[in-house]
């Protein structure tokens, strides 16, 4: 296996089937162990040229925990993006000032620019509709705590399928676990062409749909997304997709779900999932989210070559 120490994390493609348990097993590790003071001394850049509330706070968080500190931006209009400094330029610079970057862009390939432009690792924190890695790591970490390991699921992904960068993440990473995919969208809104064509040439079991009603009793996992009202370049098309799904309690029980069906959303949430889930034995997602502080510290501390 190819070791995490000066890595990027770009692509949750980058990584093998061993590589992905390697990183959850060490999160686990972590989530249990004290490591606080083994990145002292040490700096991380945070470019957030999109609004990340998760993301950003979580990994400024498990910096700090660690003993680290952290830098950064979190709206471009501060930078000097805006008298028109280029991409690569810019962490060219930052790349003085810091061990390690962690960048969320509108642009898709942005994060492979960046670590390209620089030597020290780069961690896509979400490129565009393209790829989260991160977000999928933790989401792995999540079901795997849940259902008590990944081989074999039966996953419903269900929202906004062509923008989702999560959704893009995780049926790749899934892919190399047996599950069987259900893609539940509008038509507008399917999984891109690529993803669907790799799915095939791996021979993954997945079947797409526009409701949940017909596969509601087989999954096991259902993962929900917000319609990104902002990857829309025609309002009158979201207009026609928004609200094309709210999951509740009571519709669950309705339909007759597992009783250990566990519904995950990488958040935020707009209207599809109701607060009466919340509470529920099948709302994860609360616990998804916190996940992401062990998750985050075992990339940082591997990254940085500060444990094996
Ligand atoms: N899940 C996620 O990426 O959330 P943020 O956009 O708040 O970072």
């Amino acid at each position: 296996m190819t070791t995490f120490k000066s890595r990027d994390i770009i692509s949750i493609k980058d990584f093998s089937k061993d590589e992905l348990l390697y990183l959850l097993d060490l999160s686990g590790k972590v989530e249990n162990g004290d490591h606080s003071a083994l990145l002292n001394g040490r700096i991380l850049a945070n470019l957030f040229f999109e609004p990340s509330t998760r993301t950003r706070l979580s990994f400024e968080s498990a910096m700090r925990r660690l003993g680290g500190s952290v830098i950064g931006f979190d709206e471009v209009e501060s930078t000097s993006t805006v008298k028109g400094e280029s991409l690569s330029d810019s962490v060219k610079i930052i790349e003085g000032y810091c061990d390690v970057i962690v960048l969320r862009h509108f642009w898709e390939g942005s994060a492979r620019l960046a670590a390209e432009s620089v030597d020290i690792p780069v961690i896509n924190a979400g490129d565009g509709a393209n790829q989260h890695p991160t977000q999928t790591f933790l989401d792995l970490y999540t079901i795997m705590k849940t259902k008590g390991g990944l081989e074999g699921l039966n996953v419903g992904f269900l929202g906004d399928l062509k923008y989702g960068r999560t959704v893009h993440s995780l049926a790749h990473a899934l892919s190399h676990f047996n599950s069987k995919m259900y893609f539940i969208s509008p038509p507008t809104l399917k999984m891109p062409e690529d993803i669907i064509d790799e799915l095939n040439e791996k021979n993954v079991s997945f079947v797409e749909l526009d409701s949940l009603e017909e596969i509601s009793k087989e999954i096991d996992i259902l993962y929900c997304t917000r319609i990104q009202k902002e990857r829309f370049a025609d309002p009158i098309e979201y207009e026609m997709v928004k609200g094309f799904s709210r999951l509740s309690k009571p519709l669950l029980d309705e339909l007759g779900v597992k009783k250990d069906l566990k519904v995950l959303h990488p958040l935020p949430r707009v209207d599809e999932l109701d607060s009466s889930l919340d509470t529920s034995p099948y709302g994860a997602y609360f616990q998804q989210a916190r996940n992401g502080i062990p998750v985050r510290k075992a990339i940082l501390l591997s990254v940085l070559g500060a444990i094996s």
